[in-house]
């Protein structure tokens, strides 16, 4: 197994401005950690940062453990890919655009419906738009998700223009994610309730930040990845959905349901090319699930700042959690949901550490269930603090 490993050291003589200070010690709930679980597991990396260095720490930087051979395995793929990965992408001419959902701006009635959209939106409490805002800054971090997927060995855009299957589903699944943050972006704009530059500011540090999901260049534990994550991001989308329509805006819960929607085609399409390699590589797709779970899933925005925050995702995503738009139960369900689509307990001809993995992501969901339950028998209620993204107005954790 060709594997490389770089420590990363991020050694300055003194801290610049902008860089944060060693990793704190949070409140954090041991339920969160089910959900948000990467800062507390990054100490084996040194702390002192240079400058335009991630404002994070990230783990110890694993490349490259697929063996090479196995590249041929997605070349071999590439006819499948070609039938059963692209039929679920949408023509660009039946996809839905942004200002199907918008004010038209050039419209004469343009004022009277963004008066409208602001009227709906003064119905909304602070707490939802702080996790519409965390939602909204993790789609808009799109070019590192395009980047984490194209670090892949035997399916990434080797050009930019590659005419691989591979290739062509990235480049279009890019491009319909893109439309996710550009909504949402401009709704917020709209709706007057957020401070728009600490936003804008929190992208950019989460872009320059890039994530750590510690997929190793393996496309075994990055389809893992993926399909965790389209479906945690169909679920939280779906949830704010759910909840802008209690709260009375239909037409936000429209924008919410309708990003959802697309989450769930790209969470079958990534669910179905890991349901081909348990097909053909039953043991090392097995081994690489339980590797992913053991890790735990990162979310693709944990190393968010606004530059004041330093625990700003523990925080959005404690409002999250309490909101029940993404919760520990939530990670446990889909942990449970994807065992059963690719019939983890059913794989035959397994190796011996095949079997322990096999066994381990069976008996993982009862077990996050448990402690997910104790953990919030224990919880207290979170302090009120303050949130930059809605002009330091207080929002309960
Ligand atoms: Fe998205
Ligand atoms: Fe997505």
């Amino acid at each position: 197994m060709a594997m490389t490993l770089n420590a990363i050291a991020f050694q300055s003589p003194k801290r610049p401005s902008f860089a944060l200070p060693p990793l704190p010690t949070t409140r954090r709930s041991p339920t969160l950690c089910m959900a948000s679980s990467l800062r507390s597991a990054s100490k084996d990396v040194e702390t002192v940062k240079k400058p335009l260095s991630p404002p994070r720490e990230v783990h110890v930087q694993v490349t490259h453990s697929m063996p090479p051979e196995k590249v041929e395995i997605f070349k071999s793929l590439e006819g499948w890919a070609e039938d059963n990965l692209l039929v679920h992408l949408k023509p660009v001419e039946k996809c839905w655009q942004p200002q199907d959902f918008l004010p038209d701006p050039s419209s004469d009635g343009f004022h009277d419906q963004v008066k409208e959209l602001r009227e709906r939106a003064k119905e909304i409490p602070d707490e939802y738009f702080v996790v519409l805002v965390g939602d909204m800054v993790t789609e808009e971090a799109l070019p590192t998700y395009q980047t984490m997927i194209n670090t892949l060995d035997g399916v990434r855009d080797e050009t930019g223009a590659s005419p691989t299957p591979w290739a062509v589903w990235t480049r279009a699944w890019t491009a319909e994610e893109n439309r996710h943050g550009d909504l949402l972006n401009k709704y917020l704009y709209l709706s007057g309730r957020v401070d728009m530059k600490q936003i804008e500011k929190t992208i950019q540090y989460l872009i320059g930040s890039g994530m750590d999901p510690r997929t190793e260049n393996n496309p075994y534990l990055g389809f893992i990845y993926t399909s965790f994550q389209e479906r945690a991001t169909f679920v939280s989308h779906g949830n704010t959905a759910r909840l802008a329509r209690e709260h009375g805006d239909m037409k936000l819960a429209q924008i919410c349901g309708t990003i959802a929607a697309d989450e769930k085609r790209h969470e079958t399409a990534y669910t179905k090319i890991t349901e081909k390699l348990f097909e053909i590589d039953p043991d090392a797709t097995v081994l690489a699930f339980a590797d992913m779970m053991r890790k735990k899933i990162a979310m693709p925005a944990h190393l968010m700042y606004d530059g004041r925050d330093d625990n700003l995702f523990d925080n959005f995503s404690a409002v999250a959690q309490r909101l029940g738009i993404y919760t520990a139960k939530d990670y446990a369900d889909i942990l449970e949901h994807l065992v059963k689509r690719w019939q983890v307990s059913q794989l035959k001809g397994l190796s011996a550490e095949g079997l322990e993995a096999q066994d381990y992501v069976c008996s993982l969901p009862p077990r996050i269930r448990k402690l997910q339950e104790r953990a919030q028998t224990r919880a207290k209620q979170g302090p009120r603090i303050p949130f930059s993204w809605i002009h330091d107005r207080e929002v309960q954790l």
